[in-house]
Parts: structure tokens; sequence; C-alpha cells
């Protein structure tokens, strides 16, 4: 009975992220969203950015997390395989991140902050809801299958070339500092926002390793909201540095 509730909601609530996902790209081709670099007034009330990156992020970890524990699949290795990769992405940014942050007092809407959550309550759900619930079961031997293999593999290479940018970006302001600097060393060498392809290469290594169309999903969403603010950033880049190196593209490098 609960699972044709959670089928029937799924597929709407699936085709609706994808949507959302165009929608999303389109919007923020014109508009970028205010917080970090690109904070203006005329968004509301503000909260400083720690708590912001926490409040809106804890909502993935959850939700996720329940759809798991509310299963019937807590010992199945795989199920928890795909619990794992989600986790040690979703615990770093909401409880890690947020910390090394120099400028944490930075304000940050509201208005942010609730359409993050919105998102992570809506995609933990979906995922949770094919991963754990809607999926066919599969047995261990699909840690030998090359999508799982090689999705897993491009999920870690994605962490780390995220987890590598932020820390260039974090280490360029002493505590307290608030302004910006020119980032050099690791993908910076060839891209302005090394985090975000980073982050996009996780999410795609996510799909892969779950072969699944929530997951695919994700990745499109993270593109889409990614990909126009990579742009937008590059820009800004280009525009604030006299000296920013010439060579580098946005986001996908030699690509664009
Ligand atoms: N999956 C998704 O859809 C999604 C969405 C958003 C973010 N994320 C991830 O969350 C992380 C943070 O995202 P973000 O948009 O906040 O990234 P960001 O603009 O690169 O900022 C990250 C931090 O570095 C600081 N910073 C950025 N550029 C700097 C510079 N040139 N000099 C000195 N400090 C600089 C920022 O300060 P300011 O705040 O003062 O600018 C902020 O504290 C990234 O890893 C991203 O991939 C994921």
């Amino acid at each position: 009975m609960m699972h044709t509730t959670l089928s029937q909601i799924y597929e709407p609530m699936l085709l609706a992220l994808f949507g959302i996902s165009a929608l999303v790209a389109i919007v923020l081709m014109w508009i970028n969203a205010p917080y970090g670099r690109h904070l203006r007034s005329g968004w509301g009330p503000t909260i400083p950015a720690r708590a912001g990156w926490i409040i809106m992020e804890t909502p993935a970890v959850v939700a996720i997390a329940l759809m798991f524990i509310w299963s019937d699949r807590h010992f199945d290795p795989v199920s928890i395989a795909f619990l794992a990769l989600w986790q040690s992405h979703y615990l770093y940014r909401t409880y890690v991140f947020p910390f090394r942050l120099r400028a944490a007092r930075k304000p940050m809407p509201i208005l942010i902050i609730l359409m993050a959550i919105t998102f992570n309550c809506w995609n933990g759900f979906l995922n949770g809801a094919w991963l754990f619930h809607l999926s066919p079961e599969r047995d261990i031997s699909w840690w030998r299958d090359l999508r799982f293999i090689f999705g897993t593999a491009l999920f870690f290479v994605g962490m780390i070339i995220n987890r590598q940018s932020d820390a260039i970006l974090l280490r360029l302001r002493a505590p307290g500092e608030t302004g910006y600097k020119i980032p050099h060393g690791g993908m910076y060498r060839w891209i302005s926002m090394p985090s975000y392809f980073g982050e996009l290469v996780q999410w795609v290594g996510f799909a892969l390793a779950t072969w699944s169309l929530a997951g695919l999903a994700f990745a499109v969403f993270t593109a889409a909201n990614l990909v126009p603010r990579a742009v937008a950033n590059h820009r800004w880049y280009r525009q604030t540095f006299a000296d920013y190196p010439q060579n580098r593209k946005a986001v996908i490098p030699f690509v664009l």
C-alpha cells in the first residue's frame, strides 16, 4: 500500500525535477542567485552564511536517511553503498565546509535558503524513494558491474576536485577577510570554477553508479544550477581583475 502511494508520487516528482531544471537554467542565465559575490539588496531578510549553509543542507542529510530507515533494505550492501556515497558528500558540505568559511558572517538571503531546503527535501526524497523502495533489489554482484565501478570512480574523482578547489578558495582569505583574489593551482589552471566542475562530475558519477533516473535528474539539476553561475563568475573574474589569466575557461576545461 505504502509502495503504491510512493510509486504514484515518484514519477510526477521526477518529471517535475527535469522541468524545474530547465526553468532554473533559463532563469539563472538572466539573474544571478543573490549570494556570495552576487549578493545585493532587495532579496529580503538575511542570516549569516555559516548558519545558512548548515540549515539549507541539513534536509539533504536527513531526507535520504529517513527514506533508508523507513525501508526494509537496512542490511542490503548495495543500498548501504549508495547511502554512503550520498552522505560522504553531504556530511562534508553541511557540517565541515561551513566551518571553513572565512567570511562566515556574510549575509545570505533567507529566500535562497528556503529554495535550497525545498530542493534538498525533494531530491533526497526522490533518490531515497527510488534507491531504497522502488528500484528492483540489486545483489552484491552490482559492485562488479562496470556502471557501478566507473560511476563510483567518477564520484570520488569529482569529490577530490571539488574539495581541493574549495580548499584553494578558502585559503585565499585570512580569517575575517572578505575581499576576492585570483585563485591559482589545481584545476584553476584551466577553469575559473573547478569546484562546480567537480560537483558536476560527482553527481554524474552517482547517476551512473546507481543507474537511476532520479540520479540523472539530480545531475541535470546540478548542471542547470551551476553552469550559468560558473559562466557569470568567470565573466566577473575577467571584469574584476585586469591580469586574470586569459586562457582559463569557465567550467569545462578547454570547452566552456
Ligand atoms: N549541487 C549544487 O547545486 C550546488 C549549489 C551551490 C553550491 N554547491 C557547492 O557548494 C560549494 C560552494 O559554492 P559557492 O557557490 O558558495 O562557491 P564559491 O562562490 O566558489 O564560494 C565558496 C567560498 O569561497 C569564497 N570565495 C570564492 N571566490 C573567492 C575568491 N576569488 N577569493 C576569495 N574568496 C573566494 C566565497 O566567499 P563569498 O561568499 O564572500 O563569495 C565562499 O566563502 C561549491 O563546492 C559548490 O560546488 C553546489
